[in-house]
Formats: structure tokens, sequence, C-alpha cells
């Protein structure tokens, strides 16, 4: 039984889809799965059990930032020996070529984070998705009816929601980079480490250049195309 999830083993399944906030966990295991069963409350965030099509999958809040969705990442590989992760989260644009509402799969992942730079003593890695996952993700929006535009590119996982100086996004923006959110550079590592299969999608909820965002009825439309992308990419 781990630190943080405190479930038995056995109880999460080897397929997780992974929100960072734990009552849309509660939303995707009561809306996509049959059957779901609670495995953890701990500290309210959220785990739960059930299948989806006829495969078993998991849902696990991780929480906001690095450092918590590292808790909950490292738990599911090393202890509960999760193969597949799955973040689905919200991510504010970064550029014009962006709507709100459009979902960025992130094909990598730029970071501010200080945990990467103690992890590689300084030196700059390139935190990427699972291949495999990334192309199955990209099939899936082409194969589903959606509302939303896809984009496949670069998310920024920042340290900071409110941040002290915006201007620092410049370069990054310059540079191809599409979204930022707080936690997909992380969870690449990890899985790049424990070598297993990782991906984050994002719906843009709010959009830095514009100031647009979504009302809450929009994100949950939204959230459910990015949720249907997840699940068929996970379980191909
Ligand atoms: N998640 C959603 N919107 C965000 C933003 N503007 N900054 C960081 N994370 C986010």
């Amino acid at each position: 039984m781990s630190t943080h999830i405190a479930a038995e083993p056995g109880q999460i399944a080897p397929i997780v889809l992974f929100p960072g906030d734990p009552l849309r966990a509660k939303w995707i295991a009561e809306t996509f799965l049959e059957d779901a069963e609670l495995y953890s409350e701990t500290r309210g965030m959220l785990g739960y059990t059930g299948t989806w099509e006829g495969h078993r999958v998991s849902v696990q809040g991780s929480g906001m930032g690095q450092p918590s969705m590292a808790i909950y990442a490292n738990e599911l590989f090393e202890e509960y020996d999760v193969q597949t992760i799955v973040r689905v989260g919200s991510c504010g644009a970064l550029t014009e070529n962006l709507k709100v509402r459009d979902i960025i799969i992130a094909n990598g992942a730029c970071t501010d984070s200080g945990i990467n730079r103690v992890r590689f003593h300084g030196l700059d890695y390139a935190p990427v998705a699972d291949f495999g996952l990334l192309r199955a993700a990209v099939e899936a929006s082409e194969a589903e009816p959606l509302d939303s535009a896809v984009h496949v590119g670069l998310l920024f996982s920042s340290d900071q929601f409110y941040s002290t100086r915006p201007e620092l996004t410049e370069p990054f923006v310059k540079h191809g980079v599409l979204g930022v959110e707080m936690e997909a550079a992380g969870l690449y590592t990890l899985a790049a480490y424990y070598e297993r299969r990782a991906l984050a999608i994002c719906t843009v909820s709010d959009h830095i250049v514009t100031g647009e965002e979504t009302t809450a009825q929009e994100r949950e439309q939204t959230f459910g195309d990015m949720i249907r992308i997840a699940l068929r990419a996970a379980t191909s």
C-alpha cells in the first residue's frame, strides 16, 4: 500500500487517466466507466477503477503542479505497476493560432521547473511523449467527430500559475510552444525513467493572448472529446 494513494495492490488498472482535478476524476469515472469503484480518497485525491469498452481503466487525480503530480505518478509506476498514464488536463493558449476549447496533444514539454534541473544536474532534458500513444491519440482524434480543432505540439509546464514575469514565455512562443500548463514535463520525465508510456492531452481553457475563457458548460463538452481521445489511444 503506497504512502499517498494507499490502495491495495491490484486495485489500480495498468491504464490510468490522470486529470489534475480530483472532482474531474470522479466525473470521468461516473460518465465514461462501467462499474467504477473508488479505490482512494486520501487527501481528497480521488481514484477510481472501472472498465471502458471491456478494458480495465483507472482515473486518478494528480493535483496541480509537478511536485503533486510526481507523488502520484511515482506511486502509480513504482508501486502499482501502471504501464500507461494519459494526463487529461487544461491549459492556457499562448498563440493566436489556437482558440479556447481547442485540444493540444503534447509531443513534448518545456519547463521552468527546478525538478528536472536537479534531476539532470543542470543539463537540459527534453521530455517527450510516448510515440505510439501520440500516434494513437492523433488517429483517435481523426476518427471521432469533434467540435474542437486538435493540434499536436509543445506545452510549457510552468511551476507558477500566477507568473510574476509573463514575458519569460515569449521565447517559448517564438519557438513553437502552443500552451501553458503545469504537469506534462514531469510526467514525461518519470515515464522515461520507469520505461512506461505517457501522454498529455490538454483542452484550452483560457487564452493568454486574447483573455478569452471557457464557460463551465463548454469545458465539460470539450473535456468529453478529450477523454474519448485519451481512452481510445490508451486502450488501442
Ligand atoms: N492550466 C490552465 N490554464 C493555465 C494557465 N493559464 N497557466 C497554467 N496552467 C494552466
